[in-house]
């Protein structure tokens, strides 16, 4: 028993028994027993205060469990380190399809999930066996946004191009299979992304995925499902067939349940066991063509997450149907790897461009060894803040106040005037940069 609690019970025996022996003495009840009593008493008194004196001292020294538990500091107490990152626990693994799985998240020390919008991203430090720095990947959150138990995640395979065996296979998604199992500890920065639906607004909603581009709008369907509020939903999914089709009974079941969600499948390459009707609407590519024939109107907001080619497709052809820019939204996958084939090699002889980050006062040449700017600037200490690493969610943007860069991929994100991005940029000459 502590020391204190001893203290206290001993002062409150110490008056008590003061006060019913006094009154018993004044009585001349039992003799000189009353008197030994009230001595007593005293002692306990005395001893008590000090007890609780001790306990005082002891408390400020930091070594009761009192203590202890009062001097944890709060402001480190969310497990989230100086950059940002915080540890997951993987609660659960489940297959979907041959080369594509889900990893259910927690935080590691237990505490609440930040809450995150449907269509938002988590952005992972993966320790890769054989890689000499930390793989960092984005991967959208497929689950919906109400009564948060878990993050989840639903991650593709991304096999070596080819056969030849000159090129890797990918470096993160092949790590989450093949390394990730439950049980797991793992890092990531909590949910962003500009790519996400407005959850005060109820206009009707059209939404397009091609292959894994559907896993933001399992979050967007389920979260909308969840809502109170009505609002309309066309999902319009494009895959290559039934091996590639992901979730569909969870999908099959809110269209069934939910009178406002239009579940609409495309399969490109339906396989002998695909049934018209049943498995899948059209056999075809998703196009606006055939979205003028389903669509009572064009008046929705558009949310289209899928490769590039097929967003740039999409999105022309809707503002030729007169889809006001500001009602299409897309999101790109991209391939954070890929950027590298297509830099361009130094020329021989040339002084190497000088890239300043003005706010840290520092200056370091450019080698061809980098991927990007953000690259450069992560390999020499600079803190950049970053996202999806492809020219998508504009985290990187950052202005250039001399100097100009060459993007090796069109970003998604359009830069503000006098600014660039870092993930996808090198430089074009020297540069400064506000950073
Ligand atoms: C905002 C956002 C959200 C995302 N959400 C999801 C999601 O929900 N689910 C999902 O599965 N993915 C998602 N992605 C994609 C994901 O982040 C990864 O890009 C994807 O998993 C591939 O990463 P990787 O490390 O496995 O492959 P990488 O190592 O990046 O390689 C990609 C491909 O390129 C090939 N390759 C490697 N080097 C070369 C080279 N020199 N030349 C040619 N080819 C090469 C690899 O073999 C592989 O096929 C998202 C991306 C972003 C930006
Ligand atoms: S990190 Fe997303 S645009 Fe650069």
């Amino acid at each position: 028993m502590p020391h204190g609690l001893a203290g206290v019970i001993a002062l409150f025996a110490g008056f008590w028994g003061l006060f019913v022996n006094w009154w018993a003495f004044t009585e001349m009840l039992l003799g000189l027993i009353p008197l030994v009593l009230i001595l007593t008493g005293l002692v306990a008194i005395v001893a008590g205060v000090k007890m609780v004196r001790k306990e005082e001292k002891t408390s400020k020294k930091g070594g009761s469990w009192l203590a202890r538990i009062s001097q944890v500091p709060l402001a480190k107490s969310n497990g989230t380190s100086s950059n940002g990152f915080q540890n997951y626990k993987v609660v659960a693994k489940t297959k979907e399809t041959h080369n594509v799985s889900s990893f259910y998240l927690k935080p590691e020390n237990g505490h609440p999930l930040a809450p995150f919008l449907p269509g938002q991203y988590l952005t992972f430090q993966l320790n890769v066996p054989g890689q000499n720095k930390p793989v960092v990947r984005c991967y959208s959150l497929s689950n919906g946004n109400k009564n948060l138990e878990h993050y989840r995640v639903t991650i593709k395979r991304e096999p070596a191009p080819g056969s030849n065996g000159d090129i890797p296979p990918g470096i993160g998604s092949n790590y989450f299979h093949d390394h990730l199992n439950e049980g797991d500890i793992i890092t990531a920065k909590p949910p962003k992304g500009n790519f996400h639906l407005d959850m005060e607004s109820t206009s009707p909603l059209v939404l397009i995925a091609g292959g894994v581009g559907m896993t933001p709008m399992f979050s967007m369907l389920e979260s909308v499902n969840s809502e109170e509020l009505e609002r309309e939903v066309w999902f319009f999914m494009g895959v290559r067939n039934q091996d590639e089709y992901i979730m569909k009974e969870q999908l099959q079941n809110l269209a069934r349940q939910n009178k406002n969600i239009h579940l609409k499948v495309f399969f490109s390459k339906p396989g002998i066991g695909d049934f018209k009707g049943k498995d899948f609407d059209f056999a075809e590519r998703i196009s606006v063509k055939r979205l003028k024939k389903i669509l009572p109107s064009n008046k929705y907001d558009y949310y289209i997450c899928a490769p590039s080619q097929m967003i740039d497709e999409v999105r022309k052809d809707l503002e030729k149907w007169k889809v006001p820019k500001n009602q299409i939204h897309y999101e790109s996958f991209g391939q954070a790897t890929v950027k590298k084939a297509t830099q361009p090699k130094p020329i021989p002889g040339q002084p190497s461009v000088q890239i300043n980050f003005s706010r840290s006062n520092k200056t370091f040449a450019w080698k061809d060894s980098y991927d990007s700017i953000l690259d450069l600037a992560e390999d020499n200490g600079i803190e950049i803040e970053s996202g999806c690493r492809t020219g998508s969610c504009g985290s990187c943007e950052m202005a250039c106040t001399s100097g100009s860069v060459i993007y090796l991929d069109e970003p998604d994100f359009e830069p503000k005037e006098g600014k660039c991005l870092a993930c996808v940029s090198i430089p074009n000459e020297n540069l400064t940069l506000d950073a």
